[in-house]
């Protein structure tokens, strides 16, 4: 059985003081929680704090990028190291976002995923088509090859440790949400391409939906057989709607 993942993306928000606050909060609201496992993540110059304050919680830590190289000349990069000893054992990689804004691509996306394996970290590849995409029915063959490349090239225990976010782009922030119709077609479809790829990787690989999630919706994506959690935006930024998210069932 896959455990749930609830992940909050915190993208560019919250000094360390306004991110420390939201952690005591919601480590009172989630304490206890088992069946679910709950992984912020905030911004690089919050981590070591939130990471003093999640200790001996239910609440994991993860980073929103990361660079491949160890060490060295890469002003403004962050290495697995560095993520590592801040506290992170998660972090997001290949985020829409990235691609859109800072020129990511599958190639990179792939040597950030081997990366955070050789690490030890836990990557959240994500994958996810535009509207225009959408629109021209070329949302499979854009998730597989998305898949293919930046998961290409690693071990099938690495496979089966990886976590993979479906966010489709048309999905984010923007208050459209996938139905859970359209969630699961994508997810068991990626499945499937995993499966082709690692075997019996596939059924331990968790797959999360992203993309407006909030506390309206979350109950009906998680009832889908393929749709593993959620990766969250917006409704994470709050510790009242984010426990709605963990304790949806
Ligand atoms: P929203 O939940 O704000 O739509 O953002 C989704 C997302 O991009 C999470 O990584």
């Amino acid at each position: 059985m896959r455990k749930p993942l609830m992940a909050g993306n915190w993208k560019m928000n919250k000094t360390v003081s306004e991110s420390v606050s939201i952690i005591k909060a919601l480590k009172g609201t989630v304490d206890g929680v088992s069946d679910v496992e709950i992984l912020i993540c905030p911004a690089f110059t919050a981590l070591y704090e939130v990471n003093n304050e999640i200790k001996g919680s239910n609440i994991n830590l993860g980073a929103q990028n990361l660079f491949w190289e160890a060490k060295g000349a890469f002003t403004g990069e962050i290495s697995t190291a560095m993520i590592r000893d801040a506290g992170c054992s998660y972090v997001i990689v290949g985020h829409s976002e990235r691609r859109q804004y800072f020129g990511e691509t599958d190639k990179t996306v792939n040597k950030k995923t081997k990366a955070a394996l050789a690490a030890d970290i836990t990557p959240i590849v994500c994958v996810g088509e535009t509207l225009k995409e959408r629109e021209n029915n070329v949302t499979f063959s854009v998730i597989e090859k998305q898949v293919r490349d930046g998961l290409a090239d690693i071990t099938l225990q690495q496979a089966s440790l990886t976590v993979i976010a479906y966010e489709p782009v048309w999905a984010i922030g923007t208050g459209k949400t996938a139905t859970p119709d359209q969630a699961q077609e994508v997810h068991s479809f990626i499945r499937k391409i995993y499966a082709q790829m690692y075997k019996e990787s596939a059924e331990k690989v968790r797959i999360l939906y992203g993309g407006s999630v909030n506390p309206g919706n979350v109950s009906d994506l998680m009832k889908k057989s393929d749709i593993d959690g959620g990766l969250v935006g917006g409704a994470s930024l709050e510790a009242e709607s984010f426990t709605k998210l963990v304790k949806y069932s």
